[in-house]
């Protein structure tokens, strides 16, 4: 059988893969069969991609020693970075990676360049291909370089408000789609070289002028651009899985993006285009009173005699790593007969399934942990609810507030239960910079310290 025929039908098994691994981390039940899927999808391509190259090498032997070398190197940094990196680091990682997947696409776009014979009509589907390519592997490139500087706090998270921005922004899309017609008719390398150098500039200005807050959502959104940078690099080299890949990262991507601005009740275009038409309403200085505090032991007498408990756990939770310490204060009231659950925000944390994935992590049943529309209509009738760690997410003011910056996100209604317990190490603002009237609220009571070492404490005086 032909080499070629047995690597396309190889793909075709890689890209189904793929598509299941999406489908399987979807689900948390399902997630650790999804990440199998994509491993041994991932393994069948790069076999069958190696067996290509080598097919076509002209020395099959430099070639596969060039792959073997590189693979090495790639794999031990690989390595080391996933063992060392902390969750909290994640979204930061995320977006070096995709500055690579765009530099990569800059580069390919740059050798097919050079491998382009003069005419044809084929050579313009590939002009398109390559210029398309450059550009959309630039911007991703420097707009996730500067995400990154922000995320590691290398770079100042405030917007960069630079006069005329939007303006500056329409100009280079416009000045590149005119050096996009130079490029098809002469396929010189001028006009691809001034596009590379405004795009450059322009990722890294979209990124700029996109506040810290909203950078989780960059973050996904430059993954969807990353997908696109590699569909076109799959298309300048003809190949079909990379096409599949980038478009299936790059759709996901987006989707994500989307489903974060609606849960976060930002506009999508305002995030993406650098707080374009946003007007950011600034909720007074409200003097919400007193509030009250309560120990460990105090918490563990209320959760002794809850009937029912629920844990809503937020960013404090992951930066804290109590996740272990909440696993087992779990298995301890549910040993003695009450009856616990968990509610999720859909943003709780910093990126999308975070809390899952620590509470996954430190095995809490999957069948106790629920989203928050499934939690909010029986919170009313909850005893004692934990909230571990988290502030914006169980924010009243979101609902009470039109001036809230956080007016209109969906929140969980803790206030509703009995008693509230709220774990955090002072009364310092959350993710969104605002006060949480909660804290304030004649049902709730704060638990300073680290969530860790308190969720320990109660652990140890339950009786
Ligand atoms: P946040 O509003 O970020 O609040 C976290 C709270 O945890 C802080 O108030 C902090 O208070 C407390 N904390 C920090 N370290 C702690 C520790 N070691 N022990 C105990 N408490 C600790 O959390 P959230 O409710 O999860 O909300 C998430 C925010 O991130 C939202 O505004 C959301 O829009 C935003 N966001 C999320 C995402 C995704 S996808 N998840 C994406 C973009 C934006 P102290 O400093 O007083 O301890």
């Amino acid at each position: 059988m032909h080499t070629e025929n047995v690597v396309q039908g190889a793909y075709l098994v890689a890209a189904i893969l793929f598509v299941l691994a999406l489908a399987g981390l979807s689900k948390h039940e399902r997630a650790k069969e999804g990440n199998n899927f994509g491993i041994v999808g991932m393994v069948i391509a790069l076999i069958a991609t190696i067996w290509l190259s080598l097919s076509r090498a002209a020395d099959p032997m430099v070639t596969l020693g060039l792959l073997i070398a590189a693979m090495l190197i790639g794999a031990v940094i690989g390595l080391w970075r996933a063992r060392v990196v902390e969750m909290t680091q994640m979204p930061e990682l995320i977006a070096m990676l995709h500055s690579f997947v765009g530099i990569a696409a800059v580069l390919v776009g740059y050798a097919s360049h050079r491998e382009m014979v003069e005419t044809g009509t084929e050579n313009t589907i590939l002009s398109v291909e390559i210029f398309l390519g450059v550009f959309i592997g630039a911007v991703t490139f420097t707009g996730s370089v500067v995400a990154y500087l922000k995320l590691a706090a290398k770079m100042k998270s405030a917007p960069l408000m630079l006069p005329a921005r939007h303006w500056m922004n329409l100009v280079a899309v416009l000045v590149s789609t005119g050096l996009m017609f130079w490029y098809l008719q002469s396929h010189s390398m001028i006009p691809l070289a001034i596009m590379t150098v405004i795009s450059l500039a322009f990722g890294w200005h979209l990124v700029a002028s996109i506040g810290g807050g909203d950078m989780p959502v960059v973050v996904s959104m430059l993954n969807s651009y990353s997908g696109w940078a590699a569909a076109a690099a799959g298309f300048m080299l003809s190949n079909d899985l990379l096409i599949v890949t980038g478009a299936l990262v790059g759709s996901s991507g987006a989707i994500l993006s989307y489903i974060m601005c609606r849960a976060m009740n930002r506009s999508f275009i305002s995030v993406i285009a650098g707080g374009f038409g946003q007007e950011i309403a600034v909720s007074g200085d409200t003097d919400y009173g007193e509030h009250r505090e309560i120990n460990a032991e105090g918490a563990a007498d209320l959760l002794a005699n809850a009937r029912t408990v629920l844990i809503t756990p937020g960013y404090g939770m992951a930066v804290a790593q109590a996740q272990y310490p909440v696993a087992d204060l779990t298995k301890k009231l549910r040993d003695r007969g009450v009856k616990v659950s968990f509610g999720i925000h859909p943003v709780a944390g910093r990126l999308p399934g975070h809390m899952n994935v620590l509470l996954a992590e430190a095995k809490v049943p999957y069948d106790i942990v629920f989203e928050m529309d499934e939690v909010n209509d029986d919170i009313k009738d909850t005893d004692v609810v934990l909230v571990i760690g988290a502030n914006d997410t169980v924010n009243p003011a979101a609902m009470d507030d039109p001036k809230s910056p956080i007016a209109g996100m969906p929140v969980l209604h803790v206030w509703e239960a009995a008693d509230v317990i709220v774990f955090k190490r002072s009364m310092a603002v959350g993710y969104a910079g605002v006060q949480n009237p909660l804290f304030f609220k004649e049902n709730t009571q704060m638990l300073f310290g680290d969530a860790k070492d308190r969720v320990e404490d109660i652990v140890k005086a339950l009786p």
